[in-house]
């Protein structure tokens, strides 16, 4: 048939003319189709999947700073082998499905972040495999830079799903410069003028330390990519739990957990999150018969994807606040930023507990020497294996909480202008149209 209209074509130019017009009326209206049903479908993964376009979440008309979001010098750091290949890694599938196949409707995700200190992951992974329910949902390890070590004990975890995720722009993954030192680098406090070299100091006039910094751009890239950033999550409408590598869970954690995040909404309307520990790290509850809202605190916290919009766009006080600790720049700018107290919701007994006795990044290399003889005994009581929080206790509000509060102006660690661009790209990454961006879409689509 076709070729028999063709030859026509040739015989007839004035037939020609005419099918023409009807093959380009009939392409256009195809094509106007296929564009239509592309953009629907567009449309329905944005909602579903994809993370909010940026000018909707996030004020970026950063003028004081000089940020121009639009011109190469707000561009991520160019990456190295490592790099991107921790990126790729990304992107593996989570391990163990073929044992859990089917995460629970209600799971709440758990997200354990690292660094570098092996005796210590083990404590916390030996922890989990205790806890009733993990096997349930997902577990998100993060680590800040690459330790064959550390991914040996994750790759012994067979208790649940697993998924490994990399900073692919720690710190610690590069060697000869920005986002780790360079050559050039101003140390100490130097004078950045009569020494020629490159940095901007804190508040104190000290140059940035890269294994300080990381710290804090861990926790942040871990916020946006495990929010905005992996396929795994994009559904995800309920709360995620966040645990460090020095947390020992109790095995009623998951489920305590589940109860609180069921209650927070009954018992405490104005509850941002809800925590497995007191906001007092060296407590372990009051006891009695009562749940608690209290300020939050940074062992043990979980909270919803709305809460997370919330915080994205205060991106800016996060990134520019010149204190290298996560937890006090949250406590001292972001929540403050909301207007009115962050409460908590947790039980009166933990369900976690703190066992660093040295700060991070330090004790490696040392076998043993932050846990007494290398081993990490906790009394767990009978009531720590089971859900012991009831839905029929009444809220007791802790308020005027000592703490860190707005106002306060930062310890330090955080003033290289570098780092703060780093972190602003970092909430920037999954909500532009740049090649991160883009690749989420495609992902979602496929
Ligand atoms: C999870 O573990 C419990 C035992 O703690 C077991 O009864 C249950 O069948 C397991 N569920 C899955 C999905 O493996
Ligand atoms: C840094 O060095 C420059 C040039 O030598 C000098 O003018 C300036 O006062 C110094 N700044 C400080 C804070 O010492
Ligand atoms: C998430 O938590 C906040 C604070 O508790 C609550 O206001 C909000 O309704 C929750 N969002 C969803 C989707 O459940």
């Amino acid at each position: 048939m076709l070729f028999v209209a063709m030859g026509t074509f040739y015989k007839k130019p004035f037939v020609k003319v005419a099918a023409f017009r009807r093959i380009v009326s009939l392409v256009s209206v195809t094509l106007i189709g296929a564009l239509l049903l592309i953009l629907v479908l567009k449309t329905n993964s944005v909602s579903n999947v994809v993370a909010p376009p940026l000018n909707e979440v996030y004020d970026y008309g950063n003028r004081k700073y000089g940020v121009d979001f639009f011109t190469d010098s707000f561009k991520l750091p160019k990456q190295n082998e490592m790099s991107i290949q921790l990126e790729e890694r990304n992107r593996l599938p989570p391990r163990n499905v073929d044992l859990y196949p089917n995460l629970a409707k209600d799971h709440i995700v758990i997200v354990l972040y690292v660094h570098n200190r092996p005796q210590y992951l083990q404590v916390v992974v030996k922890s989990l495999s205790h806890v009733v329910g993990i096997n349930e949902t997902l577990l998100i390890v993060s680590h800040d830079g690459y330790f064959e070590e550390m991914n040996k004990i994750v790759d012994g975890i067979k208790f649940c799903q697993v998924k490994q995720i990399f900073a692919p722009y720690s710190p610690h993954v590069f060697a000869g410069g920005f986002p780790g030192v360079s050559l050039n680098d101003c140390k100490d406090k130097d004078n950045a003028t009569a020494k020629h070299c490159l940095g901007t100091p804190d508040q104190y006039g000290n140059h940035r330390s890269p294994k300080i910094v990381s710290l804090k751009h861990h926790w942040w890239w871990m916020m946006n990519t495990v929010w905005d950033g992996l396929e795994e999550t994009w559904g995800h409408s309920g709360h995620i739990l966040f645990i460090e590598e020095d947390h020992f869970i109790f095995p009623n954690a998951y489920r305590n957990l589940q109860v609180l995040t069921a209650l927070k909404p009954l018992k405490c309307p104005n509850c941002y999150a809800a925590n497995l520990a007191p906001c007092d790290v060296n407590s372990k509850g009051e006891g009695g018969d009562t749940l608690v809202a209290e300020r939050m605190g940074n062992v043990g916290y979980s909270f919803n994807r709305t809460v997370w919009r919330k915080i994205h766009r205060k991106a800016r006080e996060f990134c520019f606040f010149d204190d290298y600790n996560w937890d006090i720049t949250m406590w001292a700018t972001v929540f403050p930023s909301f207007g009115a107290p962050v409460y908590t919701l947790r039980g009166p007994r933990t369900s976690a507990v703190h066992f660093g006795k040295c700060g991070l990044h330090q004790g490696q290399g040392n076998k043993g020497a932050c846990i007494d003889n290398g081993v990490f005994n906790i009394g767990l009581e009978d009531t720590d294996k089971v859900t012991n929080i009831k839905s029929e206790w009444s809220l007791r509000i802790i308020k005027h909480q000592q703490g860190y509060k707005a106002g306060f102006r930062g310890w330090g660690g955080w003033g290289d202008e570098r780092d703060c661009l780093l972190c602003l790209q970092f909430a920037h990454m999954y909500h532009s149209t740049n090649t991160a961006g883009s690749r989420r879409v495609e992902l979602s689509t496929s």
